[in-house]
């Protein structure tokens, strides 16, 4: 069995996407905004299941190729699956982008919630220029978890009570001084690019607000409030001295971190799928086009 992190992740990967566009976003920036009009041989850096695929194959003309490059073998022979009955022309590669060598081959390259995760985004990213052709695009679907942090709402609650944004805006700054991963990748990732030489960048919010109403449907509910949850909202926080020694571990004092534990043990508590939240991931979308 494989322990790799990633592939026991499938579930929450399946259940958590559609949380952050809407379908009709996606359309219109393919077609009216990077006027993606003929066929294109797109690679996916991190393509977990292949979720890239499945949203941007059927907007993209046909004869149009998807190449997903990931680390995860089960994310891999899942991401086979999903595809094998569809008409659309798909490879997987399994291997470590951190390793591997890509040809000048790619019309676009494309990659979601991946750079977060690796230690040296700005050299993925020059990894990622080097597999497009001359007037090739990139395209970066990013976190900025301090955006996300700061939209949620939930009715009858003061936000500041159940996110503490100044602590966690230190705490994500550490963790990436620390480590090198950065989750706030996605506000950053246009400055990156240009420093790289990426020329026509253009940077988009992504543009779903999720709505959880109680006076909605209730498999509608259900099925928004499950994904909220596996989306890490109301989270139980766990034993209190262990939660607390991590997170002095990342950096944060003794008394910050059992405050934060307060605030996440309440979330925890009032968060249920009856009541009213609004919540927008507010993830950037950046794009660049390569001149050779
Ligand atoms: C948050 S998941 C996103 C997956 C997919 N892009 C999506 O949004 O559904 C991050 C992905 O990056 C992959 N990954 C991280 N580092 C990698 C590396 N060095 N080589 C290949 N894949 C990597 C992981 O295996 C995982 O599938």
């Amino acid at each position: 069995m494989s322990d790799y992190y990633w592939d026991s992740k499938i579930d929450y990967l399946s259940k958590t996407r559609w949380l952050y566009y809407n379908d009709d976003y996606l359309e219109f920036l393919i077609k009216s905004v990077w006027k993606i009009t003929s066929p294109v041989r797109i690679i996916d850096f991190g393509c977990g299941y292949g979720y890239l695929g499945t949203k941007l194959l059927p907007l993209v003309p046909e004869e149009s190729t998807y190449t997903g490059v990931d680390f995860g073998n089960k994310l891999i022979d899942h991401a086979e699956e999903v595809f094998k009955d569809t008409p659309y022309k798909t490879q997987f590669i399994l291997g470590d982008i951190q390793e591997m060598d890509f040809e000048q081959n790619y019309d676009i390259v494309v990659c979601h919630a991946f750079l977060l995760h690796v230690e040296n985004p700005k050299e993925i990213l020059q990894r990622m220029i080097g597999c497009l052709i001359n007037g090739g695009r990139i395209i970066c679907f990013e976190p900025h978890w301090i955006s996300t942090m700061a939209n949620y709402y939930l009715d009858g609650y003061n936000t500041s009570e159940l996110v503490q944004l100044g602590f966690l805006q230190k705490l994500f700054e550490s963790d990436m001084k620390r480590s090198g991963k950065d989750g706030n990748i996605g506000i950053k990732v246009p400055v990156y690019l240009s420093q790289l030489g990426v020329k026509q960048i253009e940077c988009r919010v992504s543009d779903r607000v999720n709505f959880l109403d109680p006076n909605s449907d209730t498999l509608k509910m259900d099925t928004l409030y499950t994904s909220l949850k596996e989306d890490g909202f109301g989270a139980d926080p766990g034993v209190e001295e262990t939660f607390i020694s991590n997170l002095v571990q990342r950096g944060a004092s003794y008394e910050e971190a059992r405050n934060e534990y307060k605030v996440e043990s309440l979330v925890s508590k009032v968060f249920k799928n009856d009541v009213f939240l609004t919540y927008a991931a507010n993830l950037k979308i950046t794009t660049g086009v390569i001149k050779r």
